[in-house]
């Protein structure tokens, strides 16, 4: 039985497989410039963050209708099931969807016809979080909440995502406290590749909750002692870093250190499709390559429920 489990990191478009990214293409008369999925699984080599969206959003231009986004999120939570997974915080990148004529209601109301299900079907309960790209501008991002007004019920929170480097938080200050107006929870990734500024800039002024990756919070003991002290949940995603080569190898991930300094660290998976594995997968990378006891693993997973925006009688009968 894997552990239970809930993920806190992961962008659904970055669940799409490359079998069903030729389902789709075919379904929907998109041409893919790969003559077939294993041609396409070569293309995942990834140098950086950039050389990765790259691809990603090349090959999420397969998703047109709202059965694409159901089947994605489907198969997506089948897969989690199987891995231990009983909750699931997942981002999704409107504005990926809108600049090709995607509505927003094509993509939430898609994706909500499989989360509508996952608790019978799966046993998984879902949470879905809007993420704005960075390296779009803040009035791209503040009209991107407003064409998801109409689906505030479906939406529990907002969450920023793409390039980093050059897109500071303070960037989308007025959109986080529009999102908080609305009383959405917020997040945001910070200190992937960016500097631990950007994770105390996205604490102060973007109001956030939890810190997605935060891995640079390392390089600053003050920001380490803060992000303890205050129970700042973050979300590593250990595969993902070394796909990206934000550490060397899996063995150098200073993940263990971090448990070390009392930093309240979940594992997930960001995005599994291109990373080589789902949450289970990367709970048992973690354990091979870096020695993790059976009572940090637990830590990890107990942590996942803690930092989830369940409600807390929610989070026992999680667990
Ligand atoms: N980092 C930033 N943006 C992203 C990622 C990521 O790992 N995946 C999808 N969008
Ligand atoms: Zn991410």
């Amino acid at each position: 039985m894997p552990l239970p489990k809930a993920e806190l990191h992961l962008h659904i478009e970055g669940t799409l497989e490359p079998e069903l990214a030729f389902e789709l293409a075919a379904r929907n008369g998109v041409e893919l410039p790969y003559a077939d999925t294993g041609e396409l699984r070569k293309a995942y080599e990834f140098e950086d963050l950039q050389t990765f969206l790259n691809l990603y959003y090349e090959l999420m231009t397969v998703l047109r209708t709202e059965r694409d986004f159901e089947d994605l999120a489907n198969a997506y939570l089948a897969r989690a099931a199987a891995q231990g997974v009983r909750h699931a915080e997942i981002f999704f990148d409107p504005q990926a969807h809108l600049a090709r004529g995607v509505g927003m209601g094509t993509v939430v109301e898609g994706l909500w016809r499989a989360l509508q299900h996952s608790e019978p079907v799966h046993g998984i309960s879902t949470r879905l979080i809007l993420c704005f790209l960075r390296d779009e501008s803040a009035e791209s991002a503040l009209e991107t909440l407003e064409a998801a007004k109409p689906y505030l019920d479906r939406i529990t929170g907002v969450g920023l995502d793409s390039a980093e480097v050059g897109h500071p938080p303070v960037k989308f200050r007025e959109v986080y406290e529009a999102a908080a107006a609305l009383g959405l929870r917020r997040v945001a990734h910070a200190g992937e590749e960016g500097p631990p500024e950007y994770i105390t800039e996205a604490l102060d002024v973007l109001g956030v909750e939890r810190v997605d990756h935060g891995l640079r919070c390392m390089e600053d003991e003050q920001l380490v002692a803060r992000l303890v002290r205050d129970r700042i949940p973050l979300t590593l995603c250990p595969l993902s870093n070394v796909r990206l080569r934000t550490v060397d190898t899996l063995a150098e991930h200073p993940l263990p250190a971090m448990l070390d300094a009392g930093l309240m660290c979940t594992v997930n998976s960001d995005d599994p499709a291109y990373f080589g594995g789902y949450v289970g997968d990367n709970f048992d990378a973690v354990r091979s390559s870096l020695g993790l006891t059976e009572e940090r693993l637990r830590e990890l997973a107990r942590n996942s429920f803690l930092a989830s925006f369940l409600e807390d009688d929610e989070e026992r009968r999680a667990r």
